[in-house]
């Protein structure tokens, strides 16, 4: 089976991180976004993957590619436009990759979400149905932002229409970013910048034949430091329920917390709830940790505090500093001794020298 994954955003509403590594390898409870997906994809019988990417260079992800090309033994290819095709285009780009004689139906995901990835469930509600397409669904409160479904009155799950991002409410129905498409449907995608949600989706469901399932479970859209601290505490209940044994416990432990291995934390901490710590991480003496992510190589030390905020890759917290209210600290940054962050992003040379950033 195959799938595509389109990986083409700029990952603009998540830097600083972004500065340094590309969206889909940023780090979400300790493994890049992308190698959920990856994961997903394999244990649902996926072989072939295309990565439908755009402007990048896609040299870094090339080579971490090649690495879990082999430990998951999945075939991974690159698609790459030479100017953006938006959401449908990158499918008729990948056509030759995706198409082959089985006529069998391909995955294709957004690379910004995280969720439980019922995929095997998904193609049993594709052929089901007898579905051209299908596409998950998920409730959230606020649909403005999203692709929003409306279903077919009474107990059917077909779609009868889909608005991309409406201005007036229509439903509270959100497509999750996750289809299951019959090849036929790249017959209605031309090779231009083009819409999935705004061309093809009103398109099959005018016809009939696009299918929603509701997806069980959490799910989230991580590609804004708030949505991604939200993800985070979603990803760790789902943890807590279905693979505890990779939380850990203690008496400096309130809640879910995820710790790699290799990190090593001091006397007298309190550590959650909601705490994700990466590999080679040093947590000092007396510190406090609560809804946060602090990534691979970071050093806090003592008694500082970080509170619903990223720490990125290598950075370092003085004593008694405090890091708060959704502020994302990029690749080496480094928080002078008692200095105070609240809420906003921080790159380097902006460390210490932004005199609004800092509360005393
Ligand atoms: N290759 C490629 N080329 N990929 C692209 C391009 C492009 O030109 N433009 C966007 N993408 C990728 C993004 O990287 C992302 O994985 C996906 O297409 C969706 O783009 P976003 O920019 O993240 O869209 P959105 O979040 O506003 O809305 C989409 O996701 C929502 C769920 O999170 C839509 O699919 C909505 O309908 C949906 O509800
Ligand atoms: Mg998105």
């Amino acid at each position: 089976m195959k799938a595509l994954i389109l990986v083409g955003g700029f990952g603009t509403r998540l830097r600083p991180l972004t500065f340094s590594m590309p969206k889909p390898l940023v780090d979400f409870g300790n493994k890049p976004m992308i190698l959920h997906q990856i994961e997903a994809l394999k244990a649902a019988g996926v072989t072939e993957l295309v990565l439908a990417i755009n402007h990048q260079q896609p040299e870094v992800m090339l080579n971490f590619m090649k690495e879990y090309e082999k430990k998951l033994d999945i075939k991974i290819t690159f698609s790459q436009e030479t100017e953006p095709l938006g959401t449908a285009g990158p499918l008729a780009l990948a056509r030759d990759k995706l198409v082959d004689d089985s006529g069998e139906p391909f995955f294709v995901l957004n690379n910004d979400v995280i969720c439980e990835y019922p995929l095997l469930e998904m193609i049993q509600f594709h052929k089901t149905h007898g579905a051209e397409a299908s596409i998950m669904v998920t409730k959230v409160d606020d649909p403005s932002k999203y692709g929003v479904v409306v279903m077919e009155e009474g107990a059917t799950e077909r779609v009868e229409s889909f608005v991309e991002k409406p201005l007036h409410f229509v439903g509270n129905k959100i497509n999750a970013g996750i289809y299951l498409l019959n090849p036929s449907v790249l017959d209605r995608i031309e090779l231009r910048r083009t819409s999935i949600e705004k061309e093809i989706f009103p398109k099959i469901a005018s016809e009939k034949k696009l299918y929603a399932m509701v997806l069980p479970g959490f799910w989230m859209d991580i590609g804004q430091p708030k949505d991604y601290i939200a993800g985070q505490r979603m990803y760790l209940d789902f943890l807590r329920r279905k693979a505890p044994q990779e939380l850990v416990t203690g008496d400096h432990v309130i809640g879910n917390v995820l710790v790699d291995e290799t990190a090593v934390i001091g006397e007298g901490c309190l550590i959650g709830p909601d705490v994700v710590i990466g590999p080679r991480c040093v947590i000092y003496s007396g510190v406090r940790l609560l809804g946060c992510t602090v990534m691979r190589g970071v050093c806090i030390k003592e008694h500082a505090c970080v509170s619903n905020s990223i720490v990125g890759w290598d950075s370092t917290v003085g004593k008694w500093a405090r890091v708060v209210n959704v502020t994302v600290l990029g690749k080496d940054v480094h928080v002078g001794d008692a200095e105070v962050y609240n809420s906003g992003t921080v790159i380097e040379e902006q460390a210490s020298v932004r005199p609004e950033m800092v509360v005393v």
